[in-house]
């Protein structure tokens, strides 16, 4: 990589900005549910997965429902998934709740329910990533770790004044070099790892930065050049595959609801939703050939209309039909879908694993799921 795009700091400079960061964090940080000190090793591991793609605010919702629940690997461990799956329903990403779930029984098996403290045998947990372990590592356990995550990646390319998108040729490698070297320089490098993270989410945000609160704001190049509302450039987005869902929620006399679990593997996996056709097309199969594949035709009547909606995962742009039936005979249209289909009574619907799609399916249906 060309010096003059991707410049190295020095060592004095690498340790004047992580020190910096590392004050501003102390004063600034915001209080979260997981920030306790000394650091739970496990409570932080939780909390860096669960903050893996989704909102810091909408983990702090929940998270003092997860330590409850789960406040030692051991207590996670002996639970069955479906304990977590519950936990996490809103949060999307559900492999994630699969992965912690296997993270905390592979640290009872193989390090006697002790959260390893180095960035090596965190690695090898499953759902541990090169970020997430070196944040663990970092943060709980103060090793000289590397950690880059967006946020990280938008400080460094603004610090440095390199003109590129976070995932534009020979940025990650150079971001994580840098962090290395920043890790490294650090008076206290769990204050300057988890405050950098934190500059990032409060102060040098995507859209209106807040310089003036920055603590190296005279070190910035984009700053001093004027580039701070260029740096980051866009990222170029992968186009969404189409996704056509038939859902049919059907109801029996006695008001409860038809549900299956999906696939172990692939998109909302081991969640629960009422029967679905789905086919890679932009629109969804009809009701008539829908029923036919789901074996259904003969055991489910529908009434009225069918509510279309759509919705966004990181990879398919997905649409949804949803017809409303009755049962002709629950015993038959539940046989019809095989054994894991189950009735379930609507309080029931609340205790169980639903994604945002699933139960906007049941809504659509006029039927409540778990807000
Ligand atoms: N994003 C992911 N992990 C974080 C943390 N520990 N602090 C702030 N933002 C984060």
């Amino acid at each position: 990589m060309p010096a003059a795009e991707f410049p190295r700091g020095s060592a004095s400079g690498d340790r004047a900005i992580a020190d910096a960061i590392g004050r501003w964090f102390a004063q600034n940080m915001r209080v979260l549910p997981w920030r306790l000190e000394p650091r739970d090793p496990w409570l932080s591991l939780m909390s860096e997965i669960l903050l893996q793609q989704t909102q810091v605010a909408r983990v702090a919702e929940r998270f003092g429902a997860f330590a409850e629940q789960f406040p030692t690997p051991a207590a996670m461990a002996a639970r069955p998934i479906d304990d977590v799956l519950k936990l996490w329903s809103g949060l999307g990403y559900y492999r994630r709740a699969r992965l912690l779930h296997a993270c905390a029984q592979a640290i009872v098996e193989r390090h006697g329910g002790r959260v390893p403290d180095n960035a090596e045998e965190l690695r090898a947990l499953p759902g541990l990533g090169r970020y997430t372990a070196g944040a663990v590592a970092a943060i709980a356990f103060k090793r000289r770790e590397a950690l880059v995550d967006g946020n990280v990646s938008r400080v460094l390319l603004r610090v440095h004044g390199v003109d590129r998108a976070v995932d534009g040729p020979g940025v990650q490698p150079w971001a994580w070099e840098r962090a290395e070297d920043l890790a490294s320089a650090a008076t206290d490098v769990a204050r300057y790892s988890e405050g950098i993270m934190e500059l990032g989410a409060t102060v040098c945000t995507p859209k209106a930065p807040r310089c003036d609160a920055c603590p190296v704001h005279s070190r910035c190049r984009a700053r001093t050049n004027g580039l701070v509302d260029r740096i980051p450039r866009p990222k170029s987005r992968p186009e969404r595959t189409p996704l056509a869902i038939t859902a049919v929620v059907v109801v029996d006399a006695k008001e409860r609801v038809l549900l299956e679990r999906r696939p172990d593997k692939g998109l909302w996996s081991g969640l629960w939703q009422p029967p679905c056709v789905e086919r890679d097309a932009a629109a969804p199969l009809s009701l008539a050939k829908s029923l036919e594949r789901l074996g259904m035709d003969s055991a489910v009547r529908v009434g009225g209309g069918s509510t279309v909606f759509d919705f966004a995962t990181t990879h398919r742009a997905v649409r949804v039909r949803v017809w409303r039936a009755r049962a002709e005979s629950a015993a038959r249209a539940r046989g019809a879908r095989g054994r894991g289909a189950k009735w379930m009574e609507p309080g029931e619907i609340g205790e169980i694993g639903l994604g945002s799609a699933q139960r906007r399916m049941l809504l659509a249906a006029g039927l409540a799921g778990r807000g």
